[in-house]
């Protein structure tokens, strides 16, 4: 996909997916994604963010293939993590919450969301969507790539916004308000920074 935005703001965007509730609303985003439990990891070159939102009602793109379709009746836990400059991994495990342990099926998806900078503020963006269940179903295959670049053509859309915003905005009326979900993405921006400063000193 074409992204005009850095490729620095997707990541940003992928660490923080509090977005999920507001931005994807209309496509896989739930009300209760924003508030739901979470833990951070922030290392040396890693950052991740992991939430837990459990129970939750599932969107039609989760829900269908699942057949976890009722209300309240699935668990929705998701790492999100920078793994490298071109390289951002979400990974999702879906069960039915209302069964014991070790007598639910799980359901585990993973994407490869991997930036290619064009300029300082466009990006080639490619993604990489695998799934552990349905394997041999092209039918759930179709009804998932739809669903899902409906919600990764929101991002781009709102991505491009924020540039769009970022550049007619004089410095001076910019300020930056960051609550504790942020911190993974703060802590990426800085060691992004940090590479970039001593690449141009060498
Ligand atoms: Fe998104």
């Amino acid at each position: 996909m074409g992204l005009q935005a850095s490729y620095v703001r997707l990541h940003e965007n992928l660490l923080d997916l509090t977005h999920l509730s507001f931005l994807h609303a209309k496509s896989f985003g739930t009300p209760d994604y924003a508030k739901a439990a979470f833990e951070t990891e922030i290392g040396d070159g890693k950052f991740a963010l992991l939430r837990q939102v459990v129970p939750t009602t599932l969107p039609p793109v989760w829900g269908v293939p699942t057949g976890l379709t009722g209300p309240g009746q699935a668990a929705r836990i998701v790492r999100s993590e920078f793994r490298s400059l071109g390289l951002h991994e979400v990974s999702v495990l879906f069960y039915d919450c209302h069964l014991p342990e070790t007598d639910r099926p799980q359901f585990r998806i993973r994407t490869a969301h991997m930036p290619t900078p064009e300029t300082a503020t466009s990006t080639h963006y490619f993604i990489v969507h695998g799934r552990d269940f349905a394997l041999n179903d092209p039918g759930t295959t179709r009804f998932m790539h739809d669903q899902l670049f409906v919600a990764f053509q929101e991002d781009v859309d709102g991505l491009a916004l924020q540039e769009q915003a970022l550049a007619s905005t004089p410095a001076e009326d910019l300020y930056e308000f960051s609550v504790a979900a942020d911190a993974p993405a703060v802590a990426m921006r800085r060691y992004v920074l940090a590479r970039q400063q001593k690449e141009a000193q060498s």
